[in-house]
């Protein structure tokens, strides 16, 4: 089958339910290596610029709002490869005038043509829905082109598990993937070109997982020592909690989600990366009780993921302004919730991967506002040079966007 009849079927399935699933990439299983990667380029490339390709788009129909959507993508995914990454309008548009229905070939044709007239005039700018756009820009303020530039290209992160970054590294030059020790964590590595996983057999056997490096720097503000009672409150997929207890083997982790298809997805980790937590959770953290009290609780809270927009384009979709202040609401009730399970002298590790005011410092000082009982103190207790201002530390300028923060319970252990 045809690479781009594939990607179109990803993105028909993306553009419907503003999500793609990992059934979805099960579709490119049988292709090369180099057509996955296309495949995955445009894809992620279509929806990553989705709001300008749409206004391009719109001046060259008659009625945009009423064209649907099964025409649209393929429009949408031609002019990506058109403006985005230059292919020769030769091959784009016969090959998207092909896989149109026979009604819509004409008008695929004619469009694909008209914007590859003017394809080294336009480009796509951000990326980003106006209001976003705005927002961010005064958020972050002289941040905001470090904001942009990260999320335009994803590269691979792994964090070495069960061998030493080095012999991995090793190993990843002899599959002629480059890769080198990531600067802040000593267990990451960043691969260049991205790494597939089939016929890696190191995956299967838990020598690494895949994780961002300022992920693996939640791991450090956690800091975990034998013998601790730790609550990962939010696991998800249990990349943290593996990661806690490969820190400190005898600490007594308790891995927490209320979303079960993660909760299964985590215990085949577990196994994978051999790393078992004392206890498996899936309590509500919001309305459910937890029966016991924790020395750390690390809080990797839901948030709108906006440091990832890079490999998840798909989230700009489903995005609006009103998520943020709910998030940032149900953000500070989970911190409120889980403080009455922390000891006295315990510690809360609050972490987002994204870069809203709201979802970062407000949440903490709005929580540090309501409990005398609470300070904040620099989560890398100033090992790592990152700039902390009294509340947490926002990772973008040295890696992606991602806030930690760390919040100590005043009080006898
Ligand atoms: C940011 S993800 C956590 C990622 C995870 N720490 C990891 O490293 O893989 C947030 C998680 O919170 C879980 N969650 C959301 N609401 C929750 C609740 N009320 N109680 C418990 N878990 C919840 C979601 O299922 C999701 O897996």
């Amino acid at each position: 089958m045809n690479a781009r009849i594939v990607a179109i079927e990803i993105l028909n399935e993306g553009i419907s339910n503003f999500f793609i699933s990992r059934n979805s990439w099960k579709k490119t299983s049988n292709f090369t290596k180099q057509d996955r990667a296309f495949i995955r380029r445009l894809v992620y490339g279509t929806l990553r610029y989705y709001f300008e390709i749409d206004k391009i788009i719109a001046t060259f129909l008659k009625d945009a709002k009423s064209t649907p959507d099964d025409l649209k993508n393929i429009l949408r995914m031609g002019t990506y490869e058109l403006v985005g990454m230059k292919t020769p309008p030769y091959a784009v548009v016969n090959e998207y005038t092909n896989i149109a229905r026979p009604k819509f070939k004409g008008l695929v044709n004619a469009v694909l043509r008209r914007i590859s007239e003017i394809s080294d005039k336009v480009n796509f700018g951000s990326g980003l829905p106006e209001w976003l756009y705005d927002k961010l820009k005064k958020d972050l303020g002289d941040f905001f082109p470090l904001f942009l530039e990260k999320n335009e290209f994803h590269e691979i992160y792994l964090r070495a598990v069960n061998k030493s970054r080095d012999e991995i590294i090793k190993n990843l030059t002899d599959h002629n993937i480059e890769s080198h020790p990531t600067r802040f964590s000593p267990w990451g590595i960043r691969c260049v070109e991205g790494i597939d996983l089939d016929g890696f057999e190191q995956f299967e056997d838990g020598t690494f997982t895949f994780q961002d490096e300022s992920s693996q720097l939640v791991g450090i503000a956690v800091d975990p020592k034998n013998g601790e009672r730790i609550l990962d409150a939010f696991g998800g997929v249990g990349t943290k909690t593996t990661h806690l207890i490969q820190i400190a083997l005898e600490a007594i982790v308790t891995y927490n989600d209320i979303n079960k298809s993660k909760v299964s997805i985590a215990m085949d980790n577990f196994k994978r990366l051999k790393k078992f937590p004392s206890k498996i959770l899936g309590v509500d953290v919001i309305n459910g009780t937890l029966n016991e009290k924790f020395d750390k609780i690390l809080v990797d809270a839901p948030c709108t993921a906006l440091g990832t927009i890079g490999k998840h384009p798909d989230l700009l979709l489903r995005l609006n302004e009103k998520d943020i202040i709910e998030k940032a609401q149900t953000q500070l009730k989970m911190l409120e919730k889980l403080w009455e399970y922390l000891s006295d002298g315990g510690e809360i590790v609050y972490s987002v991967c994204t870069v809203t005011k709201e979802e970062t410092d407000d949440v903490i000082s709005k929580f540090i506002q309501n409990h005398a009982e609470a300070v904040c103190e620099d989560p890398f207790d100033g090992k790592m040079n990152f700039e902390f201002k009294g509340l947490g530390v926002q990772l973008l300028k040295w890696m992606e966007g991602f806030y930690i923060s760390k919040i100590v319970k005043i009080g006898r252990k």
